[in-house]
């Protein structure tokens, strides 16, 4: 009896498996890199299969701070800091802002840092190990942006053997590029850079105001803002990629809920803005997916082309707006509806969405198509598709007939044509009003 009883405890203390939550995975477009493995299959070659050719649309790697995030949120905070007569030593868990200093100065806001350069060179590294039998590129594409260029060269000089092999082609971050250009929104008349402010503050409202009340009892003559605290939960990112840690980090001055609130309220904002509720967001996203799709499917199947590898660095916007291109993270799917901006209420945290920015827009995001030649069990022999974002493989809506439900050669053409046919025209949908622009993106050669 006795020993059923210590067994029946035992069980139950094992049941109750320690909850561990890093907030560093919870930061939406100040998240360092990681790969969530969102959704969990395997991300090598289904059997059978050999890539052949492969594309990647990669964001900058960490930097100090974005310029919004700076002036909105961090640098008010800090002046406030630099003003204030709290005794912090007496503020409980806030003890360390008596000594604490910013990491960031109005020069460095918008470099990469050490960890960025440091991570963009490993992603390189990792890439180059994924595919050992491609030629190293003759050309890798950015932006003209110090950060992307910088993160290209990174990159570089891991992914290659002899990096001055290697030309490194600067794309016009101009806003009169059209579509052709690896920052299309710049170009976008119907984008504007705030869409989603206003949703996003509602719950911002929500998810802080416990918070407030908290650091008021701790320092009540602070004043705390809905803006202080996301620029304290901002901080927590931006000292980690360059100090490598910071206090902000701590889940007792920010309870797991809290990151997710500040998650939470990160992706309503890029739902608006970047994607499924902007109608404007496939239509930015299309011509990199189009343009891809052309370069893939262009050349020999058995790999002998002189390029084999196409790789472009970009910031924040892109990524999101070629996932809601292709129809992936859509909360929507599978639902049989399509009420998409219901699946994001502004009142209470859907935790069950698709739609999550630490996943979709880390630093050095990276959304891949790859072109493969098969000879598997149980399907034609012929050329595939697969599509990865951050390293997890991901099924295209209506077209996973093949290996490792990647989509079929013909499967493919026809979905990039069907997709065309929702988000293409971008001139028209933007709204351009300059005379040259164009609906394809042309910066791969034609
Ligand atoms: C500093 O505090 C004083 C007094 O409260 C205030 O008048 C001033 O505007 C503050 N300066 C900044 C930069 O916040
Ligand atoms: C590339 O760099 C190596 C070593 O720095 C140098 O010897 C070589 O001449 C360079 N090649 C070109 C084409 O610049
Ligand atoms: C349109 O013209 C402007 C110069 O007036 C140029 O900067 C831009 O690159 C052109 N756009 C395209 C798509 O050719
Ligand atoms: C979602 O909301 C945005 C902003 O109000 C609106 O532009 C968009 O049309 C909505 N989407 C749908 C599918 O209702
Ligand atoms: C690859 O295919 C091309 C065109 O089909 C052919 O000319 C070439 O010999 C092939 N190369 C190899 C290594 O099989
Ligand atoms: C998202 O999923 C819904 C339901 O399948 C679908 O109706 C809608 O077209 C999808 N949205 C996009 C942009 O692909
Ligand atoms: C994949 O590559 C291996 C090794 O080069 C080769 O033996 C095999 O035939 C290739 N498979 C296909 C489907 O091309
Ligand atoms: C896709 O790109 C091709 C050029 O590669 C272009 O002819 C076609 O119009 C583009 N499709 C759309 C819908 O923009």
């Amino acid at each position: 009896m006795l020993r059923y009883f210590l067994l029946s405890v035992a069980f139950s203390n094992a049941a109750l498996a320690a909850y561990a939550f890093d907030p560093l995975q919870h930061l939406a477009g100040i998240t360092p890199y990681f790969e969530p493995s969102d959704q969990p299959l395997d991300p090598s070659p289904p059997q059978g299969c050999n890539v052949t050719r492969a594309a990647y649309l990669v964001r900058h790697a960490a930097i100090y701070a974005n310029d919004f995030d700076y002036e909105e949120y961090i640098e008010p905070f800090v002046l406030k800091l630099a003003n204030t007569s709290v005794d912090w030593a007496k503020a409980g868990v806030l003890s360390f802002l008596a000594t604490w200093k910013s990491p960031i100065t109005d020069a460095e806001q918008e470099q990469l840092t050490k960890v960025g350069q440091l991570e963009a060179f490993t992603l390189g590294v990792d890439i180059g190990q994924r595919y050992p039998e491609f030629k190293s590129p003759n050309k890798i594409w950015t932006s003209t942006a110090e950060r992307t260029e910088k993160s290209a060269r990174s990159f570089i000089e891991g992914s290659v053997e002899d990096s001055n092999k290697t030309q490194l082609i600067s794309v016009s971050e101009g806003e009169k590029e059209g579509a052709d250009s690896l920052t299309p929104y710049e170009s976008c008349p119907a984008y504007s850079s705030s869409a989603g402010s206003k949703q996003a503050e509602v719950f911002q409202k929500i998810y802080t105001s416990p918070i407030i009340e908290r650091f008021h009892a701790l320092a009540s003559t602070f004043n705390f803002t809905p803006d202080d605290i996301v620029g304290m939960q901002e901080l927590c990112g931006y000292e980690t990629v360059i100090r490598g840690s910071s206090p902000f980090c701590s889940l007792s001055v920010f309870t797991p809920n809290e990151w997710l609130g500040f998650e939470y309220t990160n992706d309503i904002q890029y739902h608006y803005n970047t994607g499924y509720g902007n109608p404007i967001s496939g239509v930015i996203g299309y011509p990199w997916l189009n343009a891809t799709a052309g370069l893939l499917a262009s050349g020999n199947i058995n790999g002998s082309d002189s390029q084999q590898i196409y790789v472009s660095f970009t910031h924040r916007e892109l990524p999101p707006t070629v996932l809601v291109a292709m129809g992936l993270f859509n909360n929507s799917a599978f639902s049989g509806g399509n009420d998409i901006n219901a699946t994001m209420p502004t009142d209470t945290p859907n935790y069950r969405r698709a739609w999550k920015s630490s996943h979709i827009i880390p630093f050095l995001t990276n959304i891949a198509i790859e072109r493969m030649a098969c000879d598997s069990y149980g399907f034609d022999v012929g050329g595939y598709y697969r599509v990865l974002v951050n390293q997890s493989p991901q099924l295209l809506p209506g077209c996973s007939d093949g290996p490792g439900e990647s989509c079929s050669t013909d499967g493919f053409k026809k979905f990039v044509s069907d997709r065309g046919a929702l988000f293409g025209g971008f001139g028209e949908k933007c709204g351009t009003d300059y005379g040259n622009s164009t609906d394809v993106l042309w910066i791969y050669g034609s």
